[in-house]
């Protein structure tokens, strides 16, 4: 197929767009600088130079594509996670953004467009497994994702393809909160935000990027894409104290992080997810089955760039 991606330059596009060109798949790939545009030509894709806020250029680049994937986010940095002014360009990009993505593909005729949002929009589940009937709820910082995946529905009221990957937790070597934590347990502290028996459901970059790829293959509708084994946060903070092979003599922020409501509900909630519906409807398997082989892959790869004992 030939496809439009935006968002390639980031954590999970930087697996992705070497996961499609692998499979055969033309990229075209949106780039927001030079050094980008070069790392996106290196690993094969064509970049280009536009604006996701300028609907009749992005038309203009979707000509003669089959498919727009839409991985562009800004998420805050950790610091400033839980300011929600930190949030509004992360919002305009999912709310305008992705409107003008959809108005733009709709003129292109692109038949078929691939949305990313997040397994955080449902409500917290306990133990209950929780799969894409299950209610969400509209939180102040979760607005973006429901903007974005009503706009995808937009594309199949026109007769188009769309899917909406919710993704869980990204982990793996790029995603920048990952390795931060990989380092705090280096210093034998575990992150644990919340109750510490709630479930947390993960999904390693790798593994999210190939769900990207399988995408383009299936039929419309809300899929989430997690690993098979979503686990409590006390054993998710001990995978990562096993992978970096530290012990862990603090924990934090625990659940004082239930104090701050809202702004931290995207941690905190308890979601135990299933994957069940991508996996049926598309073969799509996780390569990491749980956080558990995937910390361990991970530690792996970042002790090769030299960054591996306890402190
Ligand atoms: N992190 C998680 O645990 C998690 C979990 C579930 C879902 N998600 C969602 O999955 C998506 C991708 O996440 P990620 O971790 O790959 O994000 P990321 O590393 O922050 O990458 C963001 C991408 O969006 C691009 N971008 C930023 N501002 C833009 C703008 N104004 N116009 C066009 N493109 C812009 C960036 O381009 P540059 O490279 O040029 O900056 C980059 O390619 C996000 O929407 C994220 O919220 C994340």
């Amino acid at each position: 197929m030939r496809v439009f991606i935006t968002g390639g330059t980031g954590a999970i596009g930087s697996y992705a767009v070497p996961a499609l060109i692998a499979e055969g798949h033309e990229v075209t790939a949106m780039a927001r600088s030079q050094d980008k545009a070069e790392v996106l030509r290196r690993q094969g894709a064509t970049p280009v130079g536009v604006s996701l806020f300028d609907s009749a250029e992005l038309a203009a680049q979707f000509a003669n594509h089959d498919a727009v994937i839409n991985l562009a986010s800004s998420l805050p940095p950790p610091a400033r996670f839980m300011l929600r002014s930190a949030w509004s360009e992360c919002e305009r990009i999912r709310t305008r953004g992705s409107a003008t993505v959809v108005d733009a593909a709709l003129h292109a005729g692109i038949g078929r467009l691939v949305q990313e949002s997040v397994v955080m929009i449902y409500r917290d589940g306990g133990d209950r497994v929780l799969d894409e009937d299950c209610p969400v709820e509209h939180y102040p910082i979760a607005a973006g994702n429901h903007a974005a995946e009503a706009s995808a529905a937009r594309m199949v009221d026109s007769g188009a393809a769309a899917v909406v990957l919710r993704f869980g937790l990204f982990y793996g070597p790029g995603a920048a909160h990952s390795e931060q934590i990989m380092r705090w347990a280096r210093r034998h502290v575990a992150f644990q935000a919340g109750r510490q028996q709630g479930y947390m459901s993960s999904i390693h970059l790798a593994d999210a990027a190939r769900a990207v790829v399988a995408a383009l293959e299936c039929p419309s509708g809300v899929y989430n894409i997690v690993d098979d084994h979503p686990v409590t946060r006390e054993q998710h903070a001990q995978a990562i104290m096993a992978a970096v092979g530290c012990g862990a003599f603090v924990t934090a922020p625990g659940r004082l992080a239930l104090l701050l409501g809202d702004r931290a509900t995207s941690l905190t909630r308890s979601l135990r997810v299933s994957n069940a519906r991508f996996r049926d409807g598309t073969g799509w398997k996780p390569r990491y089955p749980s956080v558990w082989e995937g910390y361990r892959s991970m530690a792996v790869t970042l002790a090769a760039r030299g960054s591996a004992s306890c402190q």
